[in-house]
């Protein structure tokens, strides 16, 4: 059963969905891991979440630099707190073991909602106004 669905989640953004729609099955196949507790499933999908999030973000970064988005440094700040607070749960996870599952579910759903919803949206709106105004030009 999915957590999440594009139906969701579409922001417009062609490349922006293609990568949610990436990042909906890792988070949803970790949220399974959690809710079943498969420590191994965990740890690996953790690991995989925080390599798609760099190059996720990272991407988003660009375009948002590439299309000049107002919202680019606060938008950034919200990505690194996310980054920071993964790489936290990961090192927490290799020091202490397991029992993380319920606060890393947790978090990362109502991050990614969160985030999704209010943030990804509109910067997508900026992105396709800003590519009408370059098409009509
Ligand atoms: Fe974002």
């Amino acid at each position: 059963m999915a957590f999440f669905t594009m139906e969701d989640l579409k922001t417009g953004n062609p490349l922006i969905d293609e990568q949610h729609r990436q990042l909906i099955s890792i988070v949803n196949d970790l949220l399974s891991a959690c809710r079943q507790r498969r420590a191994e499933q965990f740890e690996s999908g953790l690991a995989f979440l925080r390599y798609y999030t760099a190059k996720h973000f990272f991407d988003e970064e660009v375009l948002q630099i590439q299309y000049g988005y107002p919202g680019y440094a606060a938008h950034r700040v919200r990505h690194d707190e996310f980054k920071t607070t993964i790489r936290n749960f990961t090192l927490e996870l290799k020091e202490n073991g397991g029992n993380l599952e319920d606060r890393v579910a947790s978090y990362i759903g109502e991050w990614f909602v969160n985030h999704i919803l209010t943030e990804d949206i509109v910067l997508a709106r900026h992105i396709r106004e800003g590519a009408k105004i370059a098409i009509s030009a």
